[in-house]
């Protein structure tokens, strides 16, 4: 057993901040809101309802993750973000569509305080969207102003900690570049105001420079530079992403972990699907679709490892095609057909036709990262966390190291995490100590 991290008691308010007040935002608000006044219940979230086990099975041990490590409650949270739509809580959350709106009425009063700020925007980097609700100035300005903004919400709101969740939209396709690859770099290109910058980085590097946890729900690069990187590290600021692990990905890990258990061949995978939110008016672009795609498309490929098993997988074919199709919603439809083989090479296929709710899907990994990016900082954890990795499509890891896809493994790395920080002996399932007397 290790002794555990001094961990900072979560004490007074903590400040939510959310780049992007739209569908994702609003639901996850709302839902925290609907969950304080006992009018919901926060399904899908684990800090709210799963359990931990700890120590032999023997001991019978197995307290709520959230009565085990000191999170802070959902009582003390206060909610802020950025729009460049200049619409309130209530406004967006009605237009997105998501929740029932009797119970949006209920929530309107404490919804409707919730306002937006001037965000931080680019139109080359969201060509879908043309909101006007947006800060003037160059990016280093504009890095300037946000960071301004990250204080005054904090002061006003008597917070003692903040945590920022990017749930903005996705932005164009991006390769890092030059300019990505030191601090030094990127506050030159800043004073340049290089378009090389997203609006994204500018939101993380906000939050970084100031020490604030930041997790990017979105596939853009954001965060994920090695100029950002190494400043978290600087100022001893816990991030994490890539792009919240919703519906048909959350499916893939699932599924496709237990073909390769099986060592079941695969020979193509075709997901598609069709969504009418906003999200998917800004993935009708090509230049958003590309991130969206490259971030979809890597998950088989890691979890499977074709190179290691090429006889199973080493001609499969994998294509996601995502359709923007209004008259849904927010309530998307995901049709995959898998081809795979078996014993002989015997071909078979599964169907999948998964009628799922993006943001429902999204928002207790909203609530989770929250929580958990919050107790990391205290815990005096810093750069990227990968135990968090568990939330995301497109998992930020260490240079040169591989993501781990497979959502089990994923589970298994946060729990241990958790164990340690807390000082309990890992749990490595070998359980060899039932048997030996
Ligand atoms: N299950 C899911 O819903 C899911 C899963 C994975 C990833 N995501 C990602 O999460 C993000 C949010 O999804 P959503 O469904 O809420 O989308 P949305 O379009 O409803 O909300 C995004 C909001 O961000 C705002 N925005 C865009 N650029 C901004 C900027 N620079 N500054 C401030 N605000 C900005 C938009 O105006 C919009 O209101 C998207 O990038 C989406 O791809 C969502």
């Amino acid at each position: 057993m290790s002794k555990p991290l001094k961990i900072r008691a979560p004490e007074g308010k903590l400040g939510v901040l959310l780049p992007g007040l739209g569908a994702v935002a609003t639901t996850f608000i709302a839902g925290v809101l609907a969950i304080r006044s006992g009018i919901g219940k926060p399904i899908g979230s684990i800090t709210q309802m799963q359990t931990i086990r700890l120590g032999p099975r023997t001991e019978k041990r197995t307290p709520l993750i959230k009565n085990f490590v000191p999170l802070a409650d959902l009582k003390d949270l206060v909610f802020g973000g950025w729009d460049i739509f200049k619409d309130d809580c209530y406004e967006s959350a009605k237009k997105a569509g998501v929740l029932d709106i009797n119970l949006l009425e209920k929530l309107k009063p404490e919804l409707e305080k919730i306002k937006p700020i001037r965000g931080a925007f680019d139109r080359s980097y969201v060509r879908n969207l043309n909101g006007n609700f947006i800060k003037s100035g160059n990016k280093l300005e504009l890095a300037g102003q946000l960071i301004e903004d990250i204080r005054r919400f904090k002061k006003e709101n008597k917070c003692k900690r903040l945590v920022m969740i990017w749930c903005g939209s996705t932005e164009a396709y991006m390769e890092r570049q030059k300019i990505h690859n030191s601090i030094k770099n990127f506050e030159e290109a800043l004073k340049k105001d290089s378009k090389l910058i997203a609006p994204s980085m500018l939101y993380a590097y906000a939050a970084i420079k100031e020490g604030i946890p930041y997790a990017n729900g979105a596939p853009n690069l954001s965060a994920d530079i090695p100029a950002l990187v190494n400043l978290s590290k600087k100022t001893k600021t816990p991030i994490t992403g890539k792009d919240f692990k919703t519906g048909q990905t959350l499916l893939k890990t699932i599924i496709a972990p237990g073909l390769k258990a099986r060592m079941l061949g695969l020979s193509g995978w075709f997901s598609t699907n069709i969504l009418g939110n906003r999200d998917g008016e800004v993935l009708d672009d090509p230049l958003s679709f590309k991130t969206k795609e490259k971030s979809k498309l890597s998950v088989l490929e890691y979890i499977l490892q074709p190179n290691l098993y090429p006889e199973l997988y080493g001609k499969m074919h994998h294509k996601v095609r995502i359709n923007y199709y209004p008259p849904r919603g927010d309530n998307k439809e995901a049709w995959d057909n898998l081809d795979i083989f078996g014993w002989l090479g015997y071909p078979m296929q599964i169907k999948i036709n998964f009628l799922c709710r993006d943001s429902i899907l999204a928002a207790p990994i909203v609530l989770d990262l929250v929580l958990f990016l919050d107790l990391a900082k205290r815990a005096g954890l810093d750069g990227i966390q990968e135990w968090l990795n568990f939330y995301f499509k497109s998992p930020q890891v260490a240079e040169g190291l591989y993501p781990e896809h497979d959502l089990f493994i994923q589970l298994t790395k946060l729990k241990n995490t958790i164990r340690w920080m807390m000082g309990e002996e890992l749990i490595t399932h070998l359980g060899r100590e039932y048997y030996d007397n």
